[in-house]
């Protein structure tokens, strides 16, 4: 098996990690799916609100953790999980949340409280703590061929 492609970008503020989701977000299309891993805090809620800038979503993206899944209008549609809070994998169900994987992008905030259920291909994205209080390293991993699409937009898109 080949390996998938991944690139990793450091950030210095939460400005600088908006920046990058607003980049990441200008190459999204329908049917993408962003998987975003990382502690809390870590700035996944941050770079879901610069994907939905790159979208072209008008409204202000908040943190969807009470109700597991916000949707905004955009140049595609987004829907805006957050499974932290996931008790059971039957809510997902109840949501229709794979119902939308056809309708816009999914961007998912813990994705690993419903691993086995999740749909294919897409990104992943790692933010880790960087070498300084406000620094992250955010790496970005394909997770198949639109995957692989993606980034290398992503690098060529400077
Ligand atoms: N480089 C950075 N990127 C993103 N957030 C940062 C950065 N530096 C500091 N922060 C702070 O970290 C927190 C990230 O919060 P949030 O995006 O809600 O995290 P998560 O959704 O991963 O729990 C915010 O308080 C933000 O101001
Ligand atoms: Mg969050």
């Amino acid at each position: 098996v080949a390996t998938r492609p991944r690139t990793s970008f450091s950030t210095y503020s939460e400005e600088e990690t908006r920046a990058l989701g607003e980049r990441l977000g200008r190459v999204l299309r329908r049917g993408d799916v962003v998987l975003l891993h990382g502690e809390l805090g870590a700035g996944k809620t941050r770079l879901a609100q610069g994907i939905a800038v790159g979208l072209d979503v008008r409204q202000s993206v908040t943190s969807p953790s009470y109700v597991l899944m916000n949707e905004y209008p955009g140049r595609t549609r987004l829907f805006h999980i957050d499974l932290y809070r996931l008790a059971e994998a039957g809510e997902l169900e109840d949501l229709g949340v794979w119902d939308h994987a056809e309708d816009g992008c999914l961007v998912i905030e813990w994705p690993e409280r419903a691993e086995n259920l999740l749909p294919a291909d897409g990104i992943e994205v790692f933010i880790d703590e960087g070498d300084a209080a406000d620094a992250r390293v955010v790496s970005v991993q394909s997770r198949g061929s639109r995957g692989d699409t993606i980034l290398r937009t992503l690098e060529g898109a400077g």
